[in-house]
């Protein structure tokens, strides 16, 4: 996909640029510093706010907090542009391979031909996991939610590897990184072909990682699998579109989880706890349900009226976003991959996806989502691919965390490097009962 991109402006805080609050109380002034960043709004630094006023910063959301420096991906919200390390979305999807996109996010640029080859090989070092790990599955109903089982057997993974960690090694946190890259397409095919009573698939480290993904969850080892490469193309680019997305909910929740200096298998399974809701990771899945009751064109106008009221807690899923006030670029991305998967497997006609590219025709007409800058966003789309891939919607939520793994773990190891490294530890507003003497039992 070629798009062309806008200059993006560097706007360098001023020398000593600060910014001073003044308190109309009793007119004391205090000033604080502004930073800069490369792209992106200048940063005030509030973090001294408490000891120079006695006043804490209130902000539920982290509507306009910033949390961290990060050198790995950068959104312009507005103009709808995403970059990892500084290279447009739109180029990675169309010509890296996942494992490429990983090398990037991890050492910061992009590797040449060799250094590729050795983190191949590196990482298909890694990719089986051991054998009494399988018996975390049985523990689990057969019909529990996969994310579920992701949850519990990536957490799991803390057990094999606690002793084995010393986080401050950067040799020991740079394995951990690579293990879990390596791991979690295996234990995302497991966690599919547990739910399904089909046996385990080990690993082959000559295909690439989105062909070995595709032959662990579908393959039998009764038979040969031979991959499609049109939908090793598509499970590719999906995973180079979910690889990090800067500070959302869950890589914020693997920050805050590793800030304590936690086992960083334990970190990532909170992360995808966090990921797990339909506001974030279940979205995929929710769309999916949203286009099944729907049903059919006739009713969008109905749905539409809905997600309009605001009595009815019904919202369109898959569309709006915290920082996207423009069309999320990964969800044009993956509308054009719908169209070459479906073309492929001969569903050119699938009902669900019409009825998406007419719900977002009908919603992006209208006043209320065009006032509010509510645009498709990456779930949107991206299952009605994966079901046609062969995924059922329970799969939907594994694969991202398959994706964003990369994006948790890079950001886990900047967090740890990070100079300023501090347990996260926000403040509060009180608002409960005021002081008040214990009551003894019997008198209450
Ligand atoms: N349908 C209807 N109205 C919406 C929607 C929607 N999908 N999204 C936002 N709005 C409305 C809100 O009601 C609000 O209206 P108001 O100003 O009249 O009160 C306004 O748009 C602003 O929305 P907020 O909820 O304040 O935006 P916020 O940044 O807090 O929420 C979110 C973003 C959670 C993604 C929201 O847009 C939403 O619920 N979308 C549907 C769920 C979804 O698709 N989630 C996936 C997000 S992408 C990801 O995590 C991978």
């Amino acid at each position: 996909m070629k798009r062309v991109l806008p200059d993006l402006i560097v706007d360098p805080p001023l020398a000593d640029e600060k910014v001073t609050i003044v308190f109309h109380a009793d007119g004391k002034q205090y000033d604080f510093p502004v930073l800069g960043g490369t792209h992106g709004p200048k940063v005030i630094d509030v973090g001294r706010l408490y000891t120079e006023t006695g006043y804490f910063s209130y902000d539920p959301g982290f509507m306009s907090t910033a949390n961290c420096d990060s050198a790995i991906t950068f959104i312009d919200g507005e103009r709808g542009i995403l970059l990892h390390r500084g290279y447009p979305i739109e180029e990675l999807a169309a010509h890296a391979d996942f494992l490429e996109v990983c090398y990037l996010l991890l050492y910061g640029k992009l590797p040449n031909q060799s250094e590729l080859h050795d983190f191949g090989d590196l990482i298909g070092h890694h990719s089986m996991v051991h054998e009494q790990f399988k018996r975390f599955f049985a523990g689990f109903r057969r019909d529990a939610p996969p994310m579920a089982v992701m949850v519990g057997t990536v957490g799991a993974l803390s057990a094999f590897y606690h002793d084995k960690i010393d986080i401050t090694d950067p040799e020991a946190r740079m394995v951990a990184t690579h293990r879990l890259i390596a791991k979690m397409p295996t234990i995302c095919a497991m966690a599919f072909n547990y739910s399904l009573g089909r046996p385990f698939l080990y690993p082959r480290n000559d295909l690439s990682y989105a062909s070995n993904f595709l032959r662990m969850s579908f393959g039998i080892p009764a038979e040969e699998y031979v991959v499609n490469p049109v939908l090793a193309r598509a499970i590719n680019r999906f995973l180079v579109l979910h690889a990090d997305h800067e500070q959302n909910a869950s890589t914020a929740t693997v920050r805050i989880a590793g800030s304590s200096h936690a086992n960083p298998y334990a970190c990532v399974a909170a992360g995808i706890t966090a990921l797990w809701g339909p506001d974030h990771g279940g979205a995929n899945e929710a769309v999916v349900n949203m286009l099944e009751e729907i049903g059919s064109k006739e009713r969008i106008a109905l749905y539409i009226k809905r997600a309009k009221d605001k009595e009815d807690p019904f919202r369109l899923t898959g569309f709006g976003h915290r920082v996207y006030k423009n069309y999320d670029p990964r969800a044009a991305i993956l509308r054009e991959s719908c169209h070459e998967v479906l073309a492929e497997l001969g569903k050119k006609d699938e009902p669900l996806f019409a009825l998406a590219l007419e719900l977002e025709r009908i919603a992006l007409e209208d006043d209320y989502f065009i006032q509010r800058k509510l645009f498709p966003n990456v779930d949107f789309y991206s299952g009605i691919m994966l079901r046609a891939i062969g995924f059922p919607t329970g799969m939907f939520p594994p694969l991202f965390a398959l994706g964003r793994t990369i994006g948790w773990i890079a950001q886990w190891k900047e967090m740890i490097e990070a100079p300023d490294q501090h347990i996260a530890r926000p403040r509060q507003r009180y608002t409960g009962p005021p002081l008040r003497p214990y009551l003894p039992i019997a008198q209450r």
